[in-house]
């Protein structure tokens, strides 16, 4: 796939160590292997390294293969595809596809998954406005991240498809019996996004026998941890095992003509 300037929207060209546009403007690889094409320093840098350290953790272990699995039957080796907010790498480096971008705003997450992962481009970048060409996609994923549906509708081919993995409403019910006073499950809402069509959803999961530590990780990578008061992270302390369900919806738009 093509990848643009940030500055004037020009295609660039990679050579060795450098991406550069006809315009002059350029940009180095970083050692790793990713390219910063993000223009707005203070805005937003994505993950932290801590998160992106815990969930580095966890899902190295496992855990989620079987998601991986499924959405692997859903995409095809020929098949273009841009992960839009990609974290790590995790699922990227191991999906099918012969064609693969990697997109994020958090340099420790790109630097993990560039310096492992040599057959994707990874792009620092946001996906709000995504470094791409109009309609150069088979698939877009987005697995458990922010949507952003105008980029998603821009870069996919006519007949592309968006794959969307979300929480699905018992998805790690138990951590939260564990934790709070009043555990909740998850809201589902079907989101819809101009120019796309929602024509299937998938539920997958599977339970698993987490030790301390992998359920410190697992909490870490989810949004309760910015939302969880002391009292209640301190309850995991004290327990050493504990079988939890990961369950998820894979949702599966088609871009209308
Ligand atoms: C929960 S993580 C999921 C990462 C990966 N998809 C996975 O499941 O392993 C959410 C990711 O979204 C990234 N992110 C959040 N807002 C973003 C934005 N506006 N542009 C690019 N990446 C963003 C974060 O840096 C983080 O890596």
């Amino acid at each position: 796939m093509e990848i643009l300037c940030p500055v004037c929207g020009k295609m660039l060209q990679k050579t060795d160590r450098t991406y550069r546009c006809p315009d002059g403007h350029s940009f180095d690889i970083a050692s790793q292997g990713y390219v910063n094409l993000y223009l707005h320093k203070s805005e937003n840098s994505g993950d932290n390294k801590l998160m992106i350290d815990a969930r580095k953790r966890f899902l190295e272990k496992d855990f989620y293969r079987f998601l991986l699995d499924e959405l692997n039957r859903l995409i095809k080796p020929e098949d273009s595809l841009v992960d839009l907010a990609c974290g790590e790498g995790y699922y990227t480096s191991k999906f099918v596809s012969g064609d693969r971008i990697g997109i994020d705003l958090s340099k420790s997450g790109l630097k993990i998954a560039s310096k492992k992962d040599k057959d994707t481009t990874y792009i620092l970048s946001s996906i709000f406005d995504v470094p791409l060409p109009d309609e150069c996609t088979d698939k877009v994923t987005i697995i458990f991240a922010p949507i952003a549906g105008k980029e998603i509708a821009r870069i996919l081919k006519d007949n592309g498809q968006f794959i969307l993995v979300k929480p699905n409403a018992d998805h790690l019910y138990e951590l939260k019996q564990a934790i709070y006073d009043e555990p909740y499950l998850n809201e589902i809402e079907d989101i819809e996004i101009e120019g796309l069509k929602l024509v299937e959803e998938i539920p997958v999961k599977q339970e698993a026998i987490l030790n301390n530590e992998e359920m410190n990780d697992l909490f870490m990578m989810t949004p309760y941890w910015n939302t969880s008061s002391q009292k209640d992270k301190d309850k995991l302390k004290n327990i050493d095992h504990l079988k939890i369900g990961f369950s998820f919806l894979i949702d599966i738009y088609e871009k209308i003509n």
